[in-house]
């Protein structure tokens, strides 16, 4: 058998010194996209992420907490890779600069260079703040003073190697203006890397330091650190094991087929990481793709929690939804631009768009097979010309997202997807099933109708998946498709469900969000910093001490719980509290299902007068915190033991 073509595609590593948000999400989201679409297009897929965990900013704010800087950013890489798992996203591998295959690789790389004559040692000259221990450039100080603490800085030098980039720009160039290579998208960057950097004259680049520690050690000088960009781009070479021995992937996918980022970072990409691997004598990545940013608030800007403008991806995909959030994104961001991002937009597409358009398509069709033929298609069909605009519409979809994709223009794409789903709309319309059905002569011709339906819906699923990885299977599902005519090949035929196919009705695909209800549900949720505290309760007047020592309040664990039977308020719990069992009632069965707090560990006041409700006896009562328009149980990780006390 031939070898599978392989493909490399990458996402930018990203710095863990704060939790991943919704700006982060975008990058990878299209890389997954892209690599779900090439493993179903039938290539050797390696898709990497990543964290970039070295520098000055990790290691300040690991000392202002007082642990380590590893301690700190272990903490913030597992909410990446939570965000991640939630999301949907299936990468090949997670690459941590302070893996020992990456300092392995650095370090082999300088040392070549080194020898190479691309690095020799020199001095770094900046403002340097004594109390901070921080050298700053002339453009980050604030005022003419150290942007952390104020004080005045001063001039100040110290030993450092520096990369001899200023030996590279005519290469650089020609490859930046290379017709045939493209390397660079989109082009009005081209421009901008020549004008701005390369015209002028690339200035050599420190590659270490010696005054921040938090890095790879230079292995032949002591006390010299490599220095951020060095270390980061190597990423991209050290997971496929290039001079390091954990991994042998290197002649399989180098070079990478591209490199995604935003605007930010693609001077680094498309300038200094192809000179490290010029000097390096290596093949250089096919292709750099700088987008733009999401931008939130008014006048864009930075992330902010302003007025119905919730962004934390993890409250996003709860409520509405993953693939919802990974469809708006995608679709709403046109390659190159800025976009802004609202919360009502995404409600708004996913009203149009996924309720009404896809929802309805895939809805309406099952039903209507379901209610003309109990399910399943008669063989005799009855095509005709006026067939013919959709199936051509559909026969040339494929290509076009193909091409779309994996240049990074989702949004082209999935406008076209839409598009035809409006023409199947329209189909059905046209034809007028219900009409149809009055007809028994006419059978065969409804039965030829809902399987042109039911089979678009498979094409354009087919379509979605890369985007709706957890939608489409659903949708497989309902019209009856299966492995065999849900590849990434098969949406290139016509009719390629059987002849005597199956519909199963399912649940709805994306219920229709109220938009109004929604944005005042999250503003209670996350108020904008100035109506904090508004709806809070007055607090209560001071009480003695004793009545606090009075209460007995535990941790118990749950046993059990169900709903109570004429309740829509009451839980009935069964309870461990360390000693025994007991039942306790909590009005918060509207928040809650009873199976979601099975298992789970909750702060409890034991020592309550029972109380009856609903005919049942309560023994205690469950902690609950308001959270927008209800309640949420306060709980405690599993290696808290029931019966512990809270004080
Ligand atoms: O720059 N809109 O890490 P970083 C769109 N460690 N994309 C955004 C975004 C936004 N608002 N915010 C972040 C670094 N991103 C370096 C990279 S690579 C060898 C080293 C995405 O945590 C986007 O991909 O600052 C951007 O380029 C990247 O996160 C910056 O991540
Ligand atoms: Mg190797």
């Amino acid at each position: 058998m031939a070898e599978k073509k392989t493909f490399y595609i990458t996402t930018p590593i990203y710095y863990p010194s704060g939790n991943p948000h919704i700006g982060h999400c975008y990058s990878t989201l299209a890389c997954d996209a892209i690599a779900r679409m090439k493993r179903m297009q039938g290539y050797d897929v390696m898709f990497s992420t990543g964290t970039d965990e070295h520098g000055q900013k990790i290691e300040k704010k690991a000392q202002e907490m007082g642990i380590t800087p590893k301690a700190y950013v272990d903490e913030i890489v597992a909410n990446f890779k939570k965000l991640w798992a939630t999301l949907g996203i299936k990468y090949d591998r997670f690459v941590r600069t302070t893996d020992d295959y990456h300092i392995k690789t650095v370090q082999n790389m300088f040392e070549k260079l080194y020898n190479d004559g691309y690095i020799y040692k020199g001095a770094y000259t900046g403002k340097y703040c004594t109390p901070c221990e921080s050298f700053w450039t002339e453009s980050q100080l604030v005022d003419g003073k150290c942007p952390d603490c104020g004080r005045e800085v001063t001039e100040a030098s110290e030993e450092a190697y520096f990369f001899k980039l200023s030996e590279f720009g005519p290469r650089l160039k020609e490859l930046l203006l290379d017709p045939e290579k493209n390397f660079l998208e989109p082009k009005s960057r081209v421009n901008e890397m020549i004008n701005n950097f390369i015209e002028p004259g690339l200035q050599d680049l420190c590659v270490s330091r010696t005054s921040v520690k938090w890095g790879i050690p230079v292995t032949f000088d002591e006390g010299h650190y490599v220095y951020v960009w060095m270390d980061a781009l190597t990423n991209y070479i050290s997971l496929l094991g290039f001079m390091n021995d954990t991994y042998d992937d290197y002649e399989k996918y180098w070079p990478a087929d591209m490199h995604v980022m935003a605007k930010e970072i693609v001077r680094f990409h498309s300038l200094i990481w192809p000179a490290f691997l010029m000097a390096l004598g290596e093949p250089l990545p096919k292709k750099v793709y700088g987008h733009g940013w999401i931008t939130f608030g008014e006048g864009g800007g930075k992330m902010s929690k302003s007025k119905g403008n919730v962004v934390d991806p993890f409250v996003l995909c709860e409520r509405y939804g993953v693939d919802a959030l990974r469809y708006h994104l995608l679709r709403e961001m046109v390659f190159g631009s800025d976009c802004p991002y609202s919360n009502e937009q995404m409600f708004a597409r996913i009203n149009s768009d996924l309720a009404n358009d896809l929802g309805n398509l895939v809805s309406r069709t099952v039903a209507m097979a379901i209610k003309y033929f109990d399910g399943t298609l008669p063989v005799e069909k009855d095509f005709n010309d006026s067939d013919n605009d959709l199936l051509e519409q559909l026969d040339a979809l494929p290509d076009y997202v193909s091409d779309t994709f994996e240049t990074m223009r989702f949004s082209d794409g999935l406008a076209k997807i839409f598009s035809v789903i409006a023409r199947a709309n329209k189909y059905i319309d046209e034809n007028e099933p219900w009409k149809l059905a009055k007809d028994e002569t006419a059978k065969p011709r409804l039965a030829a109708v809902l399987y042109n339906l039911l089979d678009a819906i498979r094409r354009v699923a087919i379509l979605l998946e890369p985007v709706m990885p957890h939608t489409s299977p659903k949708i497989y599902e309902q019209i009856g498709a299966d492995a065999s005519n849900t590849t990434w090949e098969s949406t290139k035929v016509r009719h390629g469900l059987a002849a005597d196919v199956t519909v199963k009705k399912g649940e709805v695909l994306f219920p229709r969000i109220d938009i109004e209800k929604e944005i005042d549900e999250l503003n209670k949720l996350f108020p904008a910093e100035e109506e904090k505290g508004k709806d809070l309760e007055p607090l209560k007047p001071l009480t003695k001490f004793d009545n606090f020592a009075a209460l007995d309040l535990r941790a118990v664990k749950v046993l059990s719980c169900e709903k109570v039977e004429k309740s829509d308020k009451l839980l009935k719990f069964k309870v461990d509290d360390g000693f025994g069992e007991r039942q306790v009632l909590s009005g918060i069965a509207k928040y809650y299902k009873p199976e979601e707090l099975v298992g789970k560990t909750l702060a409890m006041i034991v020592n309550l007068e029972p109380r009856k409700m609903m005919g049942l006896e309560s023994n205690g009562m469950i902690l609950s915190v308001k959270y927008g328009d209800g309640y949420r149980v306060v709980e405690f990780d599993d290696s808290v033991l029931p019966g512990s006390d809270i004080s």
